[in-house]
C-alpha cells in the first residue's frame, strides 16, 4: 500500500482499450488493461505514488475525469485517449483548461501507422508523449510523472 499521503496519478484510457489483451494483439500486445494497472501499481508503490486507473468508451467521461484530476489535486494524468487522440478538439481544450500536467501515452507508435493517426490533438496540448513501447509506455510515462 502507498502511504496515505501519496500523490495520485490518474491513468485515463479511452475507447476500445477495455478490449486490450484480445484487441489486435500484434499491434497492442497481449497485456490486458488490468495487467497494465497491476504493473503500474507495483511501480507506483516504489515511487510513493498512488494510481487511479479508469477506462471509458465515452469522450465526455474522459473530459470530466481531466477536470476531476485538477479538482482532486492529482500529481499528473497519463492519458491514452485511443482514437479520440486524433479527433477530439474537446480533449485538447480540456487538457489546456487544467493546470495538472497531462502525459500522452500510446501502446503503438501512431506516427508509424495510418496517416489519420499522425495528428494528435492530445499531443498538441500535453506536456509530452510516450508511444510505441507497448505496456511499457505507461511505465515510462509514470517515471516521467514522478519526476514532475
Ligand atoms: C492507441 C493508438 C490509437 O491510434 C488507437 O486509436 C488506439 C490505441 C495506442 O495506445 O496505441 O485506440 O492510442
Amino acid at each position: 500500500m502507498p502511504a496515505p499521503e501519496a500523490p495520485t496519478v490518474f491513468v485515463l484510457n479511452g475507447p476500445n482499450l477495455n478490449l486490450l489483451g484480445t484487441r489486435e494483439p500484434a499491434i497492442y500486445g497481449s497485456d490486458t488493461l488490468d495487467d497494465i494497472a497491476g504493473k503500474l501499481e507495483d511501480r507506483a508503490r516504489a515511487l510513493n505514488l498512488a494510481i487511479d486507473m479508469r477506462q471509458s468508451n465515452h469522450e465526455g467521461h474522459l473530459i470530466d475525469w481531466l477536470h476531476e484530476a485538477q479538482a482532486s489535486d492529482a500529481r499528473a494524468v497519463l492519458l491514452n485517449a485511443g482514437a479520440f487522440t486524433h479527433t477530439s478538439v474537446a480533449l485538447y481544450d480540456a487538457i489546456r483548461s487544467i493546470r495538472t500536467p497531462v502525459i500522452e501515452v500510446h501502446l503503438s507508435n501512431p506516427h508509424a501507422r495510418e496517416a489519420f493517426r499522425h495528428v494528435s490533438y492530445v499531443g498538441m496540448a500535453a506536456k509530452g508523449t510516450i508511444a510505441g513501447f507497448g505496456a511499457a509506455s505507461y511505465l515510462l510515462a509514470l517515471e516521467a510523472a514522478a519526476g514532475l
